[in-house]
């Protein structure tokens, strides 16, 4: 299957990204790259780092929006410290990002290729996807689906008490991706707090006989360092890397599909996922919501994959 990851790396997101390369049923056509854990520039830095990790300079990076549409930037050092990528120092990139901005490659691509052929994976913000559908509406039509990294329901919020980062961060890009129509597969914190990166998975990963392994292993120790101990669990949540297992793996997974909408208008709850778990609104179902989870089998799937990088 074909797919771009709309990304802001951080760590997860670089984890994420190595997946999608260690999986031969995944085409990965680009990387384009949004402001969000750190800035722009950063996280487009951080893309191609990770490329180069894996030897694929081929995959092209644009570099897209450096701030969200109508609200101030915000980021999420204090997760993946100054740099996105703390715990571990790579070398500089080996080249530059592709020329053309994100929004024209993501256009470009989805609209040469069969309609519903794309799945977009998106694991930041959501301000490209959200320029791209406002610049090119039939998108609509051709994004095979989205499945994305992003809200929370019982779990609630992770930026503030009522906000998950990717969609508190760029809500009125989020407000219109729900709003789209297209098929949306979401993966929200309900999902990813059950996934603790404990000491004992991260030795695994750790020990896959590669140069990868070790380095995924100390980019989750780091994330884990701040998230573990705001939760006080045994450790931090894993993100964004639930989007490619999904491609992978489904039957890891369950959801229901349900309404969901985002609030834009209350400083006290601004980001919101608002998700109508029991129908009660009766509005028409616009995303499949996932909120079970087979942990163990999500942490043998990435240390299979990673032994084959
Ligand atoms: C999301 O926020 C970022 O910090 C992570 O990379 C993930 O995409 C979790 O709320
Ligand atoms: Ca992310």
């Amino acid at each position: 299957m074909k797919i771009i990851i709309d990304t802001d790396p951080g760590q997860d997101d670089a984890l994420t990204i190595l997946l999608a390369l260690a999986s031969p049923e995944i085409e990965l056509l680009g990387v384009t790259t949004v402001a969000g854990n750190v800035s722009v520039e950063q996280t487009t830095e951080n893309a191609l780092k990770t490329l180069d990790l894996a030897g694929r300079t081929d995959i092209p990076v644009h570099a897209g929006a450096d701030r969200p549409l109508l609200r101030p930037a915000v980021n999420a050092t204090h997760v993946h410290g100054r740099t996105g990528f703390e715990g571990v120092d790579l070398p500089p990139p080996s080249r530059a990002a592709n020329p053309g901005h994100a929004v024209d490659f993501i256009i470009r691509t989805v609209m040469e290729n069969p309609p519903g052929s794309i799945t977009l994976c998106t694991i930041g913000p959501l301000t490209n996807i959200a320029l791209a559908l406002a610049r090119e509406p039939a998108l609509r039509e051709r994004i095979g689906q989205i499945v994305m990294m992003g809200c929370a329901f019982s779990e609630v919020g992770n930026i503030t008490p009522t906000g998950e980062f990717n969609v508190y961060v760029d809500p009125h890009a989020a407000e219109m991706v729900f709003a789209s129509g297209i098929r949306l597969v979401v993966f929200p914190l309900d999902v990813t707090h059950q996934l603790h990166t404990s000491a004992a998975r991260l030795a695994r990963i750790e020990q896959i006989p590669n140069r990868i392994g070790p380095v995924v292993a100390a980019w989750l120790r780091f994330e884990k360092r701040f998230e573990a101990t705001k939760y006080g669990t045994d450790g931090g949540p894993l993100h964004d890397p639930n989007t490619v297992i999904w491609l992978l793996r489904p039957d890891l997974y369950h959801g229901r599909e349900v309404n969901v909408e985002i609030e834009t208008g209350s400083p006290l709850t601004m980001g919101m996922s608002v998700v109508d778990w029991w129908g009660i609104s009766r509005k028409p179902k616009n995303a499949l919501f996932m909120r079970d989870v087979d942990v163990e089998g999500v942490y043998d799937l990435i240390v299979d994959r990673l032994s084959r990088l």
